[in-house]
């Protein structure tokens, strides 16, 4: 394989992620350390732990890195890091190691908006893995995770055109605080698809937004609707109130399995739709949330009914991870985009724009 090889660093949110890929495939190494554990006692993400989290393992992850890929610093052509959307605090740790290699060793730097990363993902290959052609244009990729929900049209590599988004939570939200809701602890999306897989009746039917005709996504409702279930069980079983008592874990099983269903429902009748409506050659499904299995079987069934081919990365590479950024910035990079040393991070960085 020929193209740059990147050295990308990921660290928007929870997972601090550094990664060597090679012209924005090849995986030469890929490390992620997770806050996971760290944030479970608080049953989500505390911003300034975060930021503190990716401090402390940065450099740790770096050397990992390096060592997986056999290489150092000066045999990388690029250096690339996610510069938004994501936690300030969080964010800033990322830029601000990424700029520091890039001045010190005197290479240049790529911003990569995460959401592309998560796009890019589905041209990941690993290291020994044979190289196939890769997503095919047209296309059209979903990206869900806890932070964004969205539909995109690319026709070419950095060509984005958005279809429509959630109106407002995300799809990982939704799992994460359904799964609270339930009792199943940190993080929900995990933990509900573990639950769900104990179903055995599959006959809870909770509502989905469709909104009409349009590619915009609402998990809000489906939210509200599963904690009114919820209460009333628990009034109903006497254990209402902050008892801290949940429900029986057959009855938790089929409830996860009906919040599943009703989002896993939506998410690919609306993206099958947007693929033919696009006349898209390939799907492309990222984000934490496609490393749900009811979601990724369905779409794949449901594509494979109409010859479309569907490209999802395997779980670890769909949550985040510097791999991913890797792989979208060697695109921009080609493109000859080149960030200054006065990168900042950004926050609120829309889908779909640079
Ligand atoms: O993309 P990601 O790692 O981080 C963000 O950019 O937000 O996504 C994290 C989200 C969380 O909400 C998590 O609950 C969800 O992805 N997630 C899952 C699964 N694995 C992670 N949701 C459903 N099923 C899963 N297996
Ligand atoms: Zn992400």
């Amino acid at each position: 394989m020929s193209g740059p090889l990147v050295l990308a660093v990921e660290s928007s949110c929870d997972e601090t992620g550094i990664a060597l890929v090679e012209g924005g495939r090849r995986i030469h190494a890929n490390v992620v350390a997770s806050q996971v554990a760290l944030h479970a006692s608080t049953g989500g993400i505390v911003p300034e732990v975060a930021a503190r989290a990716h401090l402390r393992w940065i450099l740790p992850v770096l050397d990992e890195a390096l060592a997986d890929a056999g290489a150092t610093v000066a045999d990388v052509d690029v250096i690339a890091v996610t510069h938004g959307p994501g936690l300030a605090g969080s964010l800033l740790v990322g830029i601000n190691t990424a700029k520091t290699l890039a001045w010190v060793h005197a290479k240049p730097l790529v911003g990569v908006n995460h959401l592309e990363g998560h796009v890019y993902a589905a041209w990941l290959i690993d290291p020994g893995e044979v190289e196939g052609p890769g997503p095919v244009f047209p296309l059209v990729a979903l990206v869900v995770s806890g932070g964004h929900t969205f539909l995109v049209e690319m026709r070419d590599h950095l060509e984005y055109r958005l279809l429509g988004q959630t109106v407002d939570d995300a799809a990982g939200e939704a799992f994460d605080k359904v799964g609270r809701l339930l009792g199943l602890g940190y993080p929900g999306g995990p933990a509900i698809q573990v639950a769900a897989s104990g179903a055995v009746h599959h006959d809870v039917a909770f509502p989905r937004a469709w909104l009409g005709d349009s590619f915009d996504f609402s998990f809000s409702g489906l939210k509200t609707a599963a904690r009114r279930v919820v209460d009333a069980e628990r009034l109903e079983a006497g254990i209402a109130g902050d008892t801290g008592a949940t429900l029986p874990g057959p009855r938790v099983a089929e409830l996860a399995w009906g919040f599943q269903d009703s989002v896993t429902d939506v998410l690919v009748a609306k993206t099958i739709r947007a693929a033919r409506a696009c006349g898209a050659r390939s799907i492309v499904l990222g984000g934490g949330v496609a490393a749900n299995a009811a979601l990724r079987e369905r779409l794949l069934q449901e594509a494979a009914e109409l010859g479309m081919p569907v490209v999802i990365p395997r779980a670890g590479l769909c949550t985040d991870n510097g791999a991913m950024i890797g792989a979208a910035a060697a695109r921009r990079f080609e493109a000859g985009e080149r960030a200054g040393l006065d990168l900042d991070a950004r926050p609120s960085l829309p889908p779909a724009s640079r």
